[in-house]
């Protein structure tokens, strides 16, 4: 319901659901149409005084103001910008860490392997840095894998061609609302070998990156809207999991089972947060301080 409107409208959305910091959808629904109305409002109040404004006064002193105005503008713009970025690079990576984590340990013999190189490239003596992270291939393999089984944006963001045009035989009017499913696409049979399965190994034979020019998978999206933090998220991803993974062997409480199911809210999260306990496993206790 929420993907129907334009790119201005979902940043706006997104803005409102972490501010309240709910996942019912339906109730942001309200608050955001109530925040719409009054903003209408505020517009029809500003645009009648801007007419009434430009007979009253000398148009040098309404240009001077003009000018304050613009300032003005630019900095809510800004801050809009900044509050964007921090959004779109907090929750996804956060989340994308969880996920990884929850398939890494149901998995044994990938916690294994994973943990294997790290000791070869790290060593048990020694804490992850960043001139580690390129030689960490099967880590590499295991993020991308994580982000085609669960695509944290799995709708990217919509699309609205500025002319009509032919894609796949079908013919997309100007101006129309276009919502890429990725997710779907990331667990086509027809371009991955048994999709549910959750195996990095696919991603160790062939070049994959996330450029997203391979229209099969573009986990950070595709084109001009690519994700503008891909570089920074590599990166964070690779230094959060090797650290973990490398400093503490994990294990759920007794009793619980290992749940992946997904459930919608703009990303695409667990249904039920990852639990997990940490044991030490470096016998340097000095490299936890
Ligand atoms: C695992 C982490 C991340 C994932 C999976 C992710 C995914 C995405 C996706 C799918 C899009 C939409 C692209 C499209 O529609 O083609 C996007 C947009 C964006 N992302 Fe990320 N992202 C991540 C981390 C980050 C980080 C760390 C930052 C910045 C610090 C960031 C900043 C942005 C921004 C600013 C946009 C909007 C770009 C635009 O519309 O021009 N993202 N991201």
């Amino acid at each position: 319901m929420i993907l129907d409107f334009r790119f201005s409208l979902w940043n706006f959305l997104t803005c409102a659901y972490y501010i309240f910091c709910l996942d019912d959808c339906v109730f942001v629904f309200g608050i955001v149409s109530f925040f719409i109305c009054f903003i209408v409002f505020l517009f029809v109040i500003h645009c009648i005084s801007e007419l009434c404004y430009n007979f009253a006064i000398h148009y040098i002193i309404f240009y001077d103001l003009l000018c304050l105005y613009t300032l003005h503008r630019f900095r809510r713009l800004f801050m809009i910008t900044l509050l964007n970025i921090m959004i779109a690079g907090t929750e996804t990576t956060a989340t994308t860490v969880e996920w990884a984590m929850s398939n890494i340990m149901q998995n044994h013999n990938i916690m294994k392997r994973l943990q294997e190189e790290l000791v070869e490239v790290v060593g048990l003596n020694n804490i992850v840095e960043e001139h580690h992270l390129p030689k960490l291939k099967y880590l590499d393999a295991t993020i991308k894998e994580t982000l085609r089984m669960h695509s944290i944006v799995p709708f990217l963001i919509p699309r609205s061609p500025s002319k009509e045009c032919m894609v796949g035989g079908y013919t997309i009017p100007k101006g129309c609302t276009l919502i890429l499913n990725v997710w779907s696409i990331h667990r086509d049979a027809r371009y991955w070998d048994d999709p549910l399965n959750f195996n990095p190994e696919r991603f160790l034979t062939n070049k994959w990156d996330y450029n997203g020019k391979k229209l099969i998978y573009f986990p950070f999206g595709s084109g001009r809207r690519l994700c503008a933090g891909v570089p920074l998220a590599e990166k964070m991803l690779m230094l959060i999991l090797a650290s973990l993974l490398h400093s503490f062997d994990w294990s759920i409480p007794k009793g619980e089972k290992h749940d992946l199911t997904e459930i919608y809210s703009i990303a695409i999260k667990k249904r039920k947060p990852l639990i997990a306990i940490p044991s030490q496993r470096l016998t340097d206790v000095s490299l936890y301080m």
